[in-house]
């Protein structure tokens, strides 16, 4: 039986209450808490660094599920491994050298994953999947918060699924960009274990019945028929 994880991004929380917005989506929740590293030069934004990481650990015991989006990745996998990060995932298309960045992070005792944009392929699986702890597939362009979901997505969380199963691993397999109410069912069906939600949960006003509704969704029987 499957246990899916719900991990809200901070990304469109309230920047000027960040600690309250942890303790209030966990409180809500939430079981990771997903914190989006965006850099003004691997994408179009910039966001918050490790000092921020290391506010914010003493304000949950939940784990931090760090998305990096800089370029370049090692130093700030470290930092971020030293500031509280529970997983830590980057791009492999952001790294130098994908293993290397990987044994970083290990070597730092964290969790690894790593992260696919809408047109990316997962061949590096092949030479990874035995290295890491989570496969992150985008559903949207990194970037922003708020985006539609791309409907490819599904098809590659199928494909994700397939290698991570054939694997024999205990590999998480998470969802990140437009994740709604009325589409985390199909994300789930497709293969997806852990979802991320940004302005689906920090947008409403009541962040309880949000992922409760989430969560009812994954529960309901049967897959859905499109
Ligand atoms: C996009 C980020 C996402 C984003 C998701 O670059 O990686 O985590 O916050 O936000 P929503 O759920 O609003 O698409
Ligand atoms: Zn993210």
């Amino acid at each position: 039986m499957t246990t899916y994880h719900i991990a809200p991004s901070l990304l469109s929380a309230d920047f000027a209450r960040l600690g309250e917005e942890v303790r209030a989506v966990v409180e809500a929740g939430a079981d990771w808490i997903h914190f989006d590293v965006m850099d003004n030069h691997y994408v179009p934004n910039l966001t918050f660094g490790p000092m921020v990481c290391q506010a914010l650990r003493p304000h949950t015991t939940a784990p931090i599920d760090v998305h990096l989006m800089v370029q370049p990745v090692d130093t700030l996998a470290q930092a971020f491994c030293k500031a509280g990060a529970d997983l830590v995932s980057f791009h492999p298309d952001a790294s130098a050298h994908v293993d290397r960045t990987l044994q970083l992070i290990k070597a730092e005792g964290k969790r690894s994953g790593l992260v696919f944009n809408p047109a990316a392929p997962l061949d590096i699986l092949e030479w990874t999947l035995d290295k890491i702890d989570l496969v992150l597939i985008m559903s949207v362009n990194p970037g922003f918060g708020g985006q539609s979901f791309i409907d490819s997505a599904l098809r590659k969380i199928e494909q994700a699924r397939k290698l991570i199963d054939r694997s024999g691993r205990d590999i998480r397999l998470e969802v990140d960009g437009g994740i709604k109410v009325d589409n985390i069912r199909r994300a789930a069906d497709a293969g997806a274990d852990t979802f991320v939600a940004g302005s689906a949960i920090f947008g409403a006003g009541d962040y309880r019945s949000v992922i409760q509704a989430m969560r009812a969704e994954l529960s309901a029987p049967g897959p859905l028929v499109a």
